[in-house]
């Protein structure tokens, strides 16, 4: 009896693991053998980049989100058009916004140099997009690694995926859980707005047409963003600090200080308010939280074994 309740622990265990490893197909070893200055490489071109412009933190840690959220982290926002597909970099949320592009192919280029082939376009992203939160003084976090590029992309599956910025609670819920990301996770992801820009046609109908901001703040904006024309023009998504990593942008929206009305929808006497306060009232429980959600959503669907490619130049799939 004893032994086959032994011979059960083992097996379930055993199992387990099996399931586990099934899971995590990304590990943060999978260059230390293939390219073992491969994450170097990589941080010291963000970090150089970010010296040079502040602001291209932010444009790379949103162009992870924008490449997850669109059918896995596989890089196919970095892809440009082609005669057989349009890309997603004139989707309605990345045209004219989304930006690094440049950044991107210095980096591959550089790595093409150290390890010809070895890291995928898709790995760049999610590496990148930490070590500009790192730099800027946000929390760390392991990335797994082995993502490998797709071949392909679709301009209407970014327009279907990713969130606009006049969403309302419930549709933010649906487009995150579409992502397998809880309410939590949500709410933990869009403290990556305590950095980076936003153009006035992102925010404009919030600061003239609602009611659920705060009007001296509604007036500073307009100046900078007027009722038509100036689309373009930028401001902080977190008006005290946008290019440092922290918990400010929740201490906004409890004083109604949201830049985008889905910003403002996080904390509008709904059942979100309680983890904006949170955030708010503690930084570490932030960064534990934003980390944590980091990682899950650097996993959706990545391309691994034989499927996708490791692309040479992450604008255009490999010719064969
Ligand atoms: C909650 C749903 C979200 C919505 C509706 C949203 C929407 C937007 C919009 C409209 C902008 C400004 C774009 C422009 O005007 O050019 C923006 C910027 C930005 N978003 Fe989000 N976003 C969301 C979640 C996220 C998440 C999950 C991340 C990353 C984890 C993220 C990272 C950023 C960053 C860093 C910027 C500034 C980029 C820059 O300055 O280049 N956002 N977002
Ligand atoms: C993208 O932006 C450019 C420049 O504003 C514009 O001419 C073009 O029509 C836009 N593309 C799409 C698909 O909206
Ligand atoms: C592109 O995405 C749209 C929206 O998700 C989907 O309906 C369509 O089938 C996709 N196209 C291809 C070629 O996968
Ligand atoms: C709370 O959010 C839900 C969507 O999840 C929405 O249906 C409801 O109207 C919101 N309540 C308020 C008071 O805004
Ligand atoms: C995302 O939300 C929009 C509403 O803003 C909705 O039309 C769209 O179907 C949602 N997409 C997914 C994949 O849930
Ligand atoms: C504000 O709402 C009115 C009425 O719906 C609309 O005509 C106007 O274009 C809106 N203005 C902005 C800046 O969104």
């Amino acid at each position: 009896m004893a032994f086959y309740n032994l011979l059960l622990i083992v097996l379930i265990v055993a199992s387990r693991a099996l399931i586990l490893k099934a899971d995590s197909k990304l590990s943060p070893e999978y260059y230390s053998s293939k390219c073992p200055k491969a994450l170097s490489v990589v941080q010291a071109a963000v970090i150089a980049a970010i010296n040079r412009e502040t602001r291209i933190g932010a444009s790379l840690l949103r162009l992870h989100f924008h490449d997850c959220f669109v059918n896995g982290c596989d890089a196919s926002v970095l892809l440009d058009d082609t005669g057989s597909f349009i890309g997603e970099k004139t989707a309605i949320p990345n045209n004219n916004s989304a930006r690094g592009f440049d950044v991107v192919d210095a980096i591959k280029a550089r790595l093409e140099k150290v390890c010809p082939q070895v890291m995928s376009c898709a790995d760049i992203l999610a590496l990148a997009a930490r070590d500009s939160v790192v730099y800027l003084g946000g929390p760390s976090w392991e990335v797994g690694l082995g993502r490998r590029d797709s071949t392909t992309a679709n301009r209407s599956a970014a327009n279907t995926f990713i969130p606009p910025p006049t969403s309302s609670l419930g549709d933010l819920l649906l487009n995150f859980s579409a992502q397998g990301l809880s309410v939590k996770e949500m709410v933990a992801l869009a403290g990556a707005h305590t950095i980076g820009l936003a153009r006035c046609t992102s925010f404009r109908a919030h600061i003239y047409n609602e009611s659920n901001i705060d009007s001296s703040f509604a007036q500073s904006l307009r100046r900078n963003c007027p009722v038509s024309g100036n689309d373009n023009k930028l401001s902080p998504l977190d008006r005290q600090t946008p290019t440092h990593f922290d918990n400010l942008y929740y201490k906004n929206l409890l004083d109604k200080k949201g830049l985008l009305h889905s910003d403002q929808e996080l904390f509008n006497n709904n059942f979100t308010d309680f983890l904006v306060q949170t955030y708010a009232a503690d930084n570490q429980v932030f960064f534990q939280d934003f980390a944590k959600a980091m990682i899950k959503m650097s996993q959706i669907k990545p391309l691994t074994g034989s499927k996708g490619e490791i692309r040479i130049n992450c604008r255009k799939v490999n010719q064969n």
